[in-house]
């Protein structure tokens, strides 16, 4: 890495609530001036500091590369504005394009239209510059330019990741209602999850939250497996890219000890989580059991017990999981109310000394569970607005309650 390479100015998006951990994150692969702000990270740092950051985050959506900052009032000066670009410094006319505006406190009135003005800038100028215009792919372009209007200022970015990052390649088989990975990295950050602490999800779906903490577990970086943005324009170093992969590469542990374990009731969203497991490069670890799943009723969940692969059978583990919500329980399943309510119950048996993390919209769920939380962190699934809660169960504090549903696992 060259390490006089200029400074460059990102911005990283990130799932509202996980702000401060992205910019620990970020941090932690050589970004500077962190300044965290709503919905997403701000930093500088050379281009191989941003690919790292790709390749690493386990938080981030997205990165982009601020390229071009300029005042504006309406649509023709946000047309001069984005037309004072060099694009094709940054990308070749026979490339697809795509691009998107968000905008707070903006006077312009058709968000639409600014996009439209900013696309035929675009256009008009590599026209101008090289006698040939790229094409519009929404679907799957290959340079993404975002623009982001305030009242005065358009600021203008290059995407570097691609696709969002959370996507990290290794998902086929959705369950239902699935969480997105870095949400899912950022409750086991949350929740301060390490290696030596068993980790259970009693309702894991397609294994989203397990399948994080595995990879966590051997430090494999989420991005080994996918192409990035960046990759496609013009300023791509090969070189040092390819020393940031080797790099990490290096830096993984794919003998750590652990135990993690998924269940579920559905035996299909199982076979699921099986399959992303082994897309995810997971298959030794599933081999020898460090990562586990199978179908079992939350109700008649037990503390997992860790194959003999080094990891402390009397470890107190956490419990890691986002229930079903509203009419998501399984059909042969009770309501998600007394579900939970029977869940508890179980946890309140059989986990003494375990901790609880539950992500839910449902803000009734420690009522329901009889259950005061010790911690509450508002965090965003997409649009819903939930709460992660924290439950610590006390040994001995519980009565059992008689009348537990005990029923089969069902697909
Ligand atoms: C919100 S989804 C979890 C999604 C998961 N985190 C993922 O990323 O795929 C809730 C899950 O709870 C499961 N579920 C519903 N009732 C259950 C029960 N009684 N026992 C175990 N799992 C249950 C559903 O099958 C569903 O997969």
């Amino acid at each position: 890495m060259n390490a006089n390479a200029a400074a460059e100015s990102f911005f990283a998006i990130c799932p509202r609530g996980l702000e401060t951990l992205l910019g620990e994150e970020l941090a932690a692969v050589g970004a500077r001036d962190v300044g965290i702000e709503a919905g997403g990270v701000s930093f500088s740092g050379t281009l191989p500091i941003a690919y790292a950051a790709n390749l690493h985050s386990r938080l981030a959506s997205r990165i982009l590369w601020q390229i071009a900052q300029a005042p504006y009032h309406d649509e023709a000066t946000l047309y001069a504005a984005a037309t004072a670009v060099n694009w094709h410094e940054y990308f070749a006319n026979e490339q697809t394009l795509r691009v998107d505006v968000t905008a707070s406190r903006t006077p312009l009135r058709s968000l639409e239209f600014a996009t439209l003005k900013i696309k035929d800038a675009i256009v008009d100028r590599l026209r101008t510059d090289t006698g040939g215009r790229p094409s519009i792919d929404r679907a799957q372009p290959d340079v993404r330019v975002f623009a982001y209007l305030d009242a005065t200022t358009v600021t203008l970015y290059l995407d570097l990741s691609g696709e969002p990052l959370f996507k990290r390649g290794w998902r086929r088989d959705k369950g239902e209602a699935p969480l997105k990975e870095n949400l899912a990295a950022g409750l086991l950050r949350l929740a301060n999850w390490s290696p030596e602490r068993p980790l259970f999800d009693p309702m894991c779906g397609s294994g989203t939250i397990a399948i994080e903490a595995a990879l966590l577990a051997i430090a494999r970086a989420p991005g080994l497996d996918r192409s990035f943005g960046f990759e496609r324009l013009r300023s791509f170093d090969e070189a040092a890219w390819r020393s940031v992969r080797a790099r990490a590469l290096a830096a993984q542990r794919p003998e750590t000890a652990c135990c993690i374990v998924g269940t579920d009731i559905s035996t299909r969203v199982i076979e699921q989580a099986r399959r992303n497991a082994g897309l995810a490069g997971l298959a030794a670890l599933l081999a020898d059991g460090r990562l586990q799943f199978a179908a079992r009723d939350v109700r008649l969940s037990e503390p997992p017990v860790p194959a003999s692969t080094g990891a402390d059978a009397n470890a107190r583990g956490q419990i890691i999981s986002n229930p079903p919500y509203g009419e998501q329980s399984s059909p042969k399943s009770a309501s998600v109310p007394n579900l939970m309510r029977d869940f508890a119950d179980r946890m309140k048996l059989l986990f003494a000394g375990w901790e609880a993390w539950l992500l839910s919209a449902d803000r009734d769920l420690p009522r329901q569970m009889r259950l005061q939380e010790t911690r509450k962190t508002v965090l965003f699934n997409g649009p819903l607005e939930c709460r992660f809660f924290r439950f610590e169960l006390v040994a001995g504090k519980y009565r059992a309650r008689s009348g537990t549903h005990e029923t089969k696992p069902a697909d």
